[in-house]
């Protein structure tokens, strides 16, 4: 089998090559001058008071859930229909996760059935904006009111969203970003914690470096060696300035990325309207969805192949598909720790054994995605019952 369509290529131009041989001849290649310009621009597009760079998204998970330090076997409510990443960061944290079903349709963490899951050991609400497609942010930031949770968004896949005209990143107590390899932008791994509140970005900036004075970084810099502080027991998760490179001038080409996978998320759409094979995802209109992944749901009755061998079939035709996600009730550690069991979960149990996700980024053309289109349309003919 030769997968000459991948599912995921990043779009790295010239300014990210000589941005980075800028950064590698300048002789600073760790956190410095162009971390500090990725994180203002960052806040800017944001349009937050504190973006703060870190070596991946689930580092600033962590960071958000552990500067509270809630005591063990407290409880966060999240979604099973996620990467590890989000609840591995309750889980290291010695804290229980507590898995609320999906809404069928688009996948998100079900609103109405939140509340019931909430006990006095509730602490926090992760949510997760799955596909780039936003959580109800006025269900969730209600309850976490009235209950006293703090909200935490796990904004991975969801840099460009907006929720009712909001944008992601300005809803939760902090959110935290992506740039691993396959996400909208990248700087090959990489994160972004953002936060209005003053303090908790100061926590955030020792925290990320082994709990040394924030301007710690400085130590080695042209004004000479100044001692430093440790506050704390931190962490090592800062962005150098090499992967900053990347992350300056992919956010510059954000919009136009995401122009380009909105066009090819409305050529999917057409080309999958008349197949009753198959249930595309719902996307509210009062929402700004950052198209993230593109995800095609089988309905396996009306067919004589189950889903993984329909992701055989379009990888010996040449393209790369994926699957976000096997829930992580299904997944061998919860169910050998947590003894969870498919029933649990009902719709993420029954959304994991059949959706596909089709390649979507800026790099294939327009040609590809016919391409895949038509694939998909003559798998479902030879496979249709
Ligand atoms: C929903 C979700 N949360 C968190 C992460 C973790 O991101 P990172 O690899 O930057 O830590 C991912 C990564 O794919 C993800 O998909």
């Amino acid at each position: 089998m030769k997968i000459d369509l991948p599912f995921h290529q990043s779009w790295i131009g010239e300014e990210e090559h000589l941005e980075v041989a800028d950064t590698l001849s300048s002789g600073w290649l760790t956190t410095g001058p162009k971390t500090k310009k990725f994180e203002e621009a960052f806040s800017d597009y944001i349009g937050c008071k504190h973006a703060i760079a870190l070596n991946s998204c689930t580092a600033g998970l962590n960071l958000a859930l552990e500067v509270q330090g809630f005591p063990d076997g407290d409880e966060v409510i999240t979604t099973p229909m996620t990467f590890p990443a989000t609840a591995n960061v309750i889980l290291l944290q010695r804290m229980k996760p507590v898995l609320v079903d999906i809404e069928s349709g688009t996948l998100l963490i079900d609103p109405k059935k939140i509340e019931e899951k909430i006990t006095p050991r509730t602490r926090a609400i992760i949510p997760v904006h799955f596909a780039g497609h936003p959580c109800d942010m006025d269900t969730i930031n209600t309850l976490a009111e009235r209950y006293n949770l703090l909200v935490i968004e796990d904004a991975a896949h969801a840099l460009e969203t907006k929720f009712k005209g909001k944008k992601v990143g300005n809803m939760g107590n902090t959110t935290s970003f992506s740039f691993y390899a396959n996400k909208n932008i990248t700087t090959g791994e990489g994160g972004m914690v953002v936060t209005d509140d003053d303090d908790l970005a100061e926590q955030f900036q020792t925290m990320r470096l082994q709990g040394i004075s924030r301007d710690a970084w400085k130590r080695y810099g042209k004004s000479g060696y100044t001692h430093w502080e440790q506050k704390m027991a931190g962490h090592k998760c800062n962005m150098s300035d090499i992967n900053a490179s990347i992350g300056i001038h992919q956010l510059k080409k954000i919009d136009t990325f995401l122009e380009i996978r909105r066009n090819y998320v409305a050529m999917y759409d057409r080309g999958f309207a008349d197949v009753p094979e198959l249930e595309t995802l719902i996307r509210h209109n009062d929402s700004d969805h950052a198209h993230h992944i593109y995800i095609i749901a089988l309905r396996l009755e009306q067919l004589t192949v189950d889903r993984d061998e329909f992701l055989d079939a379009m990888q010996e035709s040449g393209i790369g598909v994926a699957v976000h996600y096997i829930a992580l009730h299904l997944q061998p550690y919860y169910v050998e720790n947590f003894n969870t069991k498919p029933q649990d979960y009902p719709i993420a149990s029954n959304y994991s054994e059949r959706i596909v996700s089709l390649p979507l980024y800026p790099k294939m053309s327009e040609a590809d995605v016919e391409r895949v289109i038509n694939t998909v349309q003559d798998l479902i003919i030879k496979f249709r019952r």
